[in-house]
């Protein structure tokens, strides 16, 4: 993977894909396969909103890989607060750590960032946008699960709002995944990501209801309806619990359907699920390390 920073899943080949997908699988084979690599490096964390997973994954990684990282902390407790520049922040933070982890509310950001730094730049969220490093665990999931050629997809829930679900509709474009995408009518997935997929020859099917599609698919990918995005409460309110997974659900289903979920679920997909052996959303969170060890030994190594 040639590749100076992590911005969006657009940037990425198939080929690029199924370097981290090996290398995260070499990885979960022996975690010591980075030998002193990254013995000393440090990956700089820098999280403007929330995260738990995406967060700790990073870190874990690069620990795992014999590195450390410096944490910015909450944006209560940073200079943010005094009102210091994005683009003043990643400079000071460049001349601390090899790489940075970003997430930021406003769309873009991770970009702007690399314009002013050297170290590489991993886009862990940035706003509605995209969420590229959350995509290759999820490809890495359903490539375990049912491969990534010749299967159905149903990705369901905030197409709008959600970054995860427009970075892994991008990346599936390499594939031949055919994508069927169940939300409400007012949480579509946004025109110019129906745009570049499009362009991108996508098999691309909209839906309102997810029974009709349910029986034919390979895994259902089910995301939160993303609040904090919403301009107001109302809106909102309207498309709360609209859809929520239970057992019952999944009697319709192919007996192996993957149900995964980047996490945090609120109410999408009931707790009883967790027991079925549908349910694929802890697992693809564990391969968060992995695959994240992998994505910072391709892009921290300097040969
Ligand atoms: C997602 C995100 O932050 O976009 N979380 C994650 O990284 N696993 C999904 C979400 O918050 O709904």
């Amino acid at each position: 993977m040639r590749h100076d920073h992590l911005l969006t899943a657009k940037q990425l080949s198939r080929a690029d894909i199924e370097t981290v997908l090996d290398r995260a699988a070499a990885f979960d084979d022996d975690p010591t396969a980075a030998g002193e690599r990254h013995a000393d490096e440090l990956l700089a964390l820098c999280f403007f909103e929330p995260s738990t997973r995406t967060k700790m994954s990073f870190e874990t990684a690069a620990k795992r890989l014999g590195g450390d990282v410096v944490d910015m902390g909450s944006v209560e407790s940073s200079s943010v607060k005094k009102g210091e520049s994005l683009a003043d922040t990643v400079r000071v933070v460049e001349g601390y750590a090899d790489g940075v982890v970003l997430r930021h509310p406003k769309q873009g950001a991770a970009k702007m960032a690399s314009e002013h730094v050297d170290v590489p730049v991993v886009n862990a969220g940035d706003g509605a946008g995209h969420h590229p490093s959350q995509t290759l665990l999820d490809l890495y999931t359903i490539r375990e699960h049912a491969g990534l050629d010749d299967i159905s997809i149903g990705i369901m829930g905030d197409l709008k709002y959600g970054r995860t679900v427009h970075s892994l509709a991008h990346a599936l474009t390499n594939f031949d995944v055919r994508q069927h995408f169940v939300s409400p009518e007012s949480l579509r997935l946004p025109r110019s990501v129906r745009y570049d997929l499009h362009e991108a020859g996508a098999q691309v099917r909209e839906h309102e209801d997810l029974d009709a599609v349910l029986p034919n698919l390979d895994v259902l990918y089910v995301t939160r309806i993303q609040r904090e995005r919403f301009p107001d409460e109302d809106e909102y309110e309207e498309v709360a619990g609209e859809y929520s997974i239970t057992p019952e659900t999944l009697d319709a289903a192919k007996d192996d359907l993957a149900v995964m979920h980047p996490l945090p679920r609120v109410d999408e997909i009931a707790a009883a699920v967790d027991e079925t052996d549908n349910a694929t959303y802890f697992e693809q969170a564990h391969n968060g390390v992995p695959v994240r060890m992998a994505l910072l030994d391709l892009l921290l190594d300097d040969d």
